[in-house]
């Protein structure tokens, strides 16, 4: 993808120093962090605006960009180039190793499946394969078995305060060693299984080395853990969004900025907030009213709190335009609908204008954001030797 705005990525990089020690989280948004379900957003304050626009004139109230600016600065910060961790700091070598996990089959039973399968790094980090023209609503790991869970993107995932859809894993570093293990995924038979196949293969031997010099024993599973962790820490998609926060009012258009107003005016601020604009807390999925047909009760299976049933991480709408299908199970196809059902079942107010969804719309696709394509090119991976096991398809 690409950007054809201004805004080079030293700009962005500018930008991201420049928010260095601004919070991540919109405050006042950490007293949901034990999980449990806020109560409903209160109705949206009685609109400005409204009038059809003159024929010929850009669709959208007119705003006053400067205006949209001071008040988006109060709920949202600029990406940070990094989701900094003390017990796992980011080094040059931990990252390079990290980016050769990632795309490493033989992490897999059969050999075919990497954390790249699902999280397509040149795909904006979801799973884009397709049956019958349509992308998957969940993923297919090991032996074709498909997971209950729509895959999440991986990008700016790291910032989140918890990883999955529920929150069960408390960073990337815990979350990447659920995949490999997991039956109807990576289908490994155990951490030692995993921890073999890694030192079956020599030229890992050195990368392990520089990537944890003091350790005696480098090849662990949770140094493959950490080393892939620390590749996720800078996969972030900085946008013109950025630039509008970080200081320029000019780097939204008009019936952009026009949309960012309509979102917070709406309320869906309530809950997509932050540096991520969500990732920050969990909420109910039909909390004004009840969303049909949820099977899967999210939050609760973790905390076993009465009002977890049916949370889910609130996701966060970096690069929304590029990752559907939505929601936990993937069941919504079209970025339009989401936001109409959103409001249907998230927002006091009930339901949106045909004009609001469109600028809401028009505000969304802002948050498209820069791949650095360096960062994630496929490395070549190290030859097997002749203990590493062969494929098993059972
Ligand atoms: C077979 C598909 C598949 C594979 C392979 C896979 N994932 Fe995932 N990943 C998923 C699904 C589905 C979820 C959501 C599951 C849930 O929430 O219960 C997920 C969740 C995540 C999340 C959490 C993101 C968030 O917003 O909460 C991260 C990070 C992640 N995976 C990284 C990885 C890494 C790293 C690997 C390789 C070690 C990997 N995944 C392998 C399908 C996959
Ligand atoms: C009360 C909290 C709340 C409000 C208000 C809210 N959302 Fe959400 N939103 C959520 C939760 C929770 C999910 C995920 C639910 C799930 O996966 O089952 C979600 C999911 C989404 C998704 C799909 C994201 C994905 O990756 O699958 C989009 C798009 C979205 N919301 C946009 C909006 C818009 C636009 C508004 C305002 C009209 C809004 N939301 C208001 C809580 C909220």
């Amino acid at each position: 993808m690409t950007t054809k705005s201004r805004f080079t990525p030293q700009t962005y990089r500018r930008l991201a120093f420049a928010s260095l020690g601004a919070l991540l989280m919109a405050p006042g948004c950490d007293d949901s962090k034990d999980g449990s379900a806020k109560a409903p957003p209160k109705p949206a304050a009685k609109r400005t605006y409204g009038e059809a626009p003159a024929e010929g004139a850009p669709a959208g109230p007119s705003v006053n960009p400067e205006e949209v600016q001071l008040a988006a600065k109060k709920l949202f910060q600029p990406l940070q180039d990094e989701a900094k961790s003390e017990t796992n700091p980011w080094s040059k070598e931990k990252a390079d190793l990290g980016r050769m996990l990632y795309y490493e089959t033989r992490l897999s039973k059969n050999h075919d499946v990497s954390c790249n399968t699902c999280h397509d790094l040149a795909n904006f980090g979801v799973d884009v394969r397709e049956v019958d023209g349509k992308r998957v609503k969940t993923s297919e790991g090991h032996k074709k078995q498909f997971g209950e869970r729509n895959s999440p993107t991986v990008y700016n995932a790291a910032f989140h305060l918890a990883q999955f859809w529920d929150g069960r894993a408390a960073d990337v570093e815990e979350q990447a060693k659920g995949p490999v293990l997991n039956p109807v995924e990576m289908a490994m038979a155990d951490e030692a299984a995993t921890v073999f196949v890694l030192k079956s293969i020599p030229g890992y031997a050195d990368a392990f080395k520089a990537a944890f010099p003091d350790t005696e024993d480098p090849i662990t599973y949770d140094n493959m853990a950490k080393a892939i962790g620390a590749f996720e820490r800078k996969l972030v998609t900085p946008s013109k969004f950025d630039a509008f926060i970080g200081g320029d009012a000019s780097a939204l258009t008009d019936a952009e900025a026009a949309g960012l107003k309509t979102f917070m005016d709406v309320g869906c601020t309530q809950c997509h907030s932050g540096a991520l604009l969500g990732g920050n807390q969990f909420q109910k999925l039909g909390n004004v009213k009840p969303w049909p047909n949820v099977k899967d009760e999210g939050r609760f299976q973790v905390t076993k709190s009465a009002p977890d049933k049916f949370s889910f991480k609130v996701p966060s709408l970096r690069n929304i335009t590029k990752t559907g299908p939505y929601l936990h199970d993937g069941s919504i196809e079209s970025l339009e609908e989401m936001v109409n059902k959103m409001a249907e079942h998230q927002l006091a107010k009930g339901s949106l204008t045909p004009e609001e969804t469109q600028s809401i719309m028009t505000f969304l696709g802002t948050l498209e954001g820069k791949i650095d394509e360096d960062y994630i090119k496929k490395p070549t991976l190290p030859e097997s030797g002749p203990e590493t096991p062969a494929p098993d398809a059972s």
